[in-house]
């Protein structure tokens, strides 16, 4: 391999939010979901450049960052997006939740397919909105939609379904009948599909392909909102930055408007950075993809001889809902950080208390560890 993911990495000296978590220093951080490998030089070194340009006053979205990014969606999923349906906000949540205020008016509803990433509920809150879960079910492992449960809940006031996809927590990469049947129910119901696909660029089983919500239909793609970017994938999370595609002119205006004088410019680096992953790293994330294929495999074959404990997937991704309905505990969680000392992100968080997440983007070795202290403590478990 041309990048060195086995390298290890000193990340508290950094205010790390992973790293600076637990107060007990045994504790492998294992939980928000930033990777613990190096940026390739490919993007940081056009970063160093830009700031030894050393002005950094307002700037212009670079119309070379949104061409590339068409370009290379356009070569991962065949979406041939507009470049005027592209609006680049600061982050994904920020999307999530301008497409709230967007699309609901006061005492308009939200439908959230839970366990989910928790500012997907936070949204609607933060808008003073409703919103109403259907529950995904886990079908041995994976986690799916109840389309009879969607089609009962939803009502005349639910204006908008937030899809995760792939999904996280559960790691779902929706097929092409699933994103069909789910644009059937949100059509005949008159329901916005705001799609989140920020972790679309990381498909690790073969045979599966990422497919926007966009593409399934003329009428989604003038009924969506969808969202994506480097972060997840070029492990960029500090330097915020999404791109919000939303082809339908009167919502990308309202959109727009709604970002007015509360969503702060992009950082001039996030920029540069955002341009420098979609049109250089390929090479990286072709090896990345392949690092965290061999990573997921480890924790599938380790994770499930743990007695109680159950994995299958994530499909796409670096993030591991781990299964432990069977584990007899009533906080999983805490077990996994008091116990084991592995710092996994608590499956309450998501909307299911049975489970737990553990971030796999880091170097063999530290996972290996993670894996001893887990199969030690389940084994001295009473
Ligand atoms: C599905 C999803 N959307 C958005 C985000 C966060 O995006 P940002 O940091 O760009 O706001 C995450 C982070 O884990 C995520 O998993």
């Amino acid at each position: 391999m041309k990048y060195n993911f086995d390298q290890i990495i000193s990340r508290r000296e950094t205010h790390s939010t992973k790293w600076l978590k637990f107060s007990d220093a045994e504790v492998i951080p294992m939980w928000i979901a930033d990777m613990d490998f190096l940026c390739p030089s490919e993007i940081t070194k056009p970063m160093i450049q830009r700031i030894d340009e050393g002005v950094f006053g307002y700037t212009d979205t670079p119309q070379s960052l949104t061409d590339t990014f068409i370009e290379k969606t356009k070569s991962n999923t065949g979406w041939q997006i507009d470049k005027d349906w592209v609006v680049w906000v600061p982050g994904g949540v920020v999307g999530l939740n301008v497409a709230c205020k967007t699309v609901l008016a006061p005492g308009d509803m939200a439908m959230i397919p839970s366990p989910i990433y928790a500012p997907f509920t936070e949204a609607p809150e933060n808008m003073e909105r409703g919103f109403v879960k259907t529950y995904l079910k886990d079908s041995n492992g994976r986690l799916e939609f109840d389309f009879d449960e969607i089609g009962t809940l939803l009502s005349e006031d639910t204006k908008l379904l937030f899809l995760c996809n792939p999904h996280n927590p559960g790691g779902s990469v929706f097929s092409q009948e699933e994103l069909t049947e789910l644009s059937r129910l949100c059509e005949e119901n008159g329901v916005i599909v705001c799609s989140d696909e920020i972790h679309s660029d990381l498909v690790l089983d073969e045979g599966l392909k990422h497919i926007p919500f966009a593409t399934i239909n003329e009428h989604n793609q003038e009924n969506s909102i969808t969202i994506m970017g480097p972060c997840k994938t070029y492990n960029l999370a500090g330097f915020p930055i999404a791109a919000a595609i939303i082809p339908n002119k009167e919502i990308r205006e309202d959109f727009v408007r709604n970002t007015k004088g509360i969503v702060s410019h992009i950082d001039n680096l996030a920029f540069v950075a955002a341009e420098r992953a979609y049109s250089d790293a390929d090479e990286w994330r072709a090896q990345l993809i392949q690092y965290l294929q061999a990573n997921k495999n480890l924790l599938l074959e380790r994770v499930n001889k743990v007695e109680g404990l159950s994995l299958k997937g994530p499909e796409a991704g670096f993030l591991a809902w781990i299964d432990c309905r069977n584990t007899g505990l009533n906080s999983p969680a805490d077990f996994f950080i008091q116990e084991a000392k592995v710092g996994v992100h608590d499956g309450a968080w998501f909307g299911d208390k049975n489970y737990v997440r553990l971030n796999f983007g880091c170097p063999r070795s530290v996972l290996e560890e993670a894996l001893n202290r887990i199969e030690k403590a389940f084994s001295q478990k009473n």
